[in-house]
C-alpha cells in the first residue's frame, strides 16, 4: 500500500525497504505506538499508525487505504480506532501533517511567507488533495509548514480533540 500509495501516488515511498523500514518503525516499543490494519476478504485494505510525541498527543503517519477499496468508509474507521487507542493511552489530541507536493491546494507552488496565515484561510483543493478527508472525518486546519518539501511544496497540519470523543461501537471493518 506504501509502494502505490494512489491517488497520491508521488508521495509513494520509494522502495519496498524504505516501506518495510516504516512498518518495522511502527513496531518498535521504543515509544508509544499504536497500528490499526484494517483487512477485508483477508487482505490488508488499510494501515494507520501513529507514536505519541507530546505528553498528551500522538503524531499520525502513515495513513492509507488500499486504492481498489477507498471511499468505502475504511479510512474514516481506521481513525475511529485509532483515536480511541489514542484516548486509551492518555492522549487528547492527535494530530498530522499533510504535504502538497504537487499543487493540489491552492497553498502549493507559491511563496507563502510573508502573512502565512491569511494565505492558510483561502485556502482551496484543487486535486483531491487528502485534507479534505481529513476535515469529513473532525479534524481542523491548525497551520502550515511552508516549503516544508521544497519551494512551493508546504505540509498542512491538521488535528482533533479527543476530549469527549465517544468509543466506537465496534471495531471490525
Ligand atoms: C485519504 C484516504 C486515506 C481516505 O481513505 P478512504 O477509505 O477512501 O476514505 P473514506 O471512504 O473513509 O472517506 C470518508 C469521507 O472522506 C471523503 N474523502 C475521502 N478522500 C477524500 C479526498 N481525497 N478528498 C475529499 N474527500 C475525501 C469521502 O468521500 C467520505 O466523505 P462522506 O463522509 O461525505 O461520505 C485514501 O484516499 C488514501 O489512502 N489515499 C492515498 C494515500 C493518502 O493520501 N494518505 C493520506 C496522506 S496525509
Amino acid at each position: 500500500m506504501l509502494l502505490d500509495f494512489r491517488p497520491y501516488e508521488f508521495c509513494a515511498w520509494p522502495s519496498e525497504k524504505a516501506a518495510l523500514d516504516e512498518v518495522d518503525i511502527s513496531l518498535r516499543d521504543d515509544k508509544k505506538r499504536i497500528s490499526v490494519v484494517a483487512v477485508v476478504d483477508d487482505r490488508a485494505a488499510g494501515w494507520v499508525a501513529g507514536f505519541q510525541t507530546y505528553s498528551h498527543a500522538f503524531e499520525l503517519h502513515p495513513m492509507v487505504v488500499r486504492f481498489e477499496t477507498q471511499r468505502r468508509g475504511i479510512g474514516r474507521r481506521l481513525l475511529e480506532v485509532f483515536e480511541e487507542k489514542a484516548r486509551e493511552m492518555g492522549a487528547l489530541t492527535v494530530y498530522l501533517g499533510s504535504d502538497d507536493h504537487i499543487c493540489a491546494t491552492s497553498l502549493g507552488g507559491r511563496p507563502l511567507f510573508p502573512d502565512v496565515l491569511s494565505h492558510l484561510s483561502e485556502l482551496e483543493n484543487l486535486k483531491g488533495h487528502p485534507y479534505e478527508f481529513y476535515l469529513k472525518c473532525g479534524y481542523e486546519i491548525i497551520g502550515i509548514l511552508p516549503d516544508a518539501n521544497g519551494e512551493g511544496q508546504p505540509d498542512i497540519w491538521l488535528a482533533k480533540s479527543l476530549i469527549g470523543v465517544r468509543r466506537p461501537e465496534e471495531v471490525d471493518i
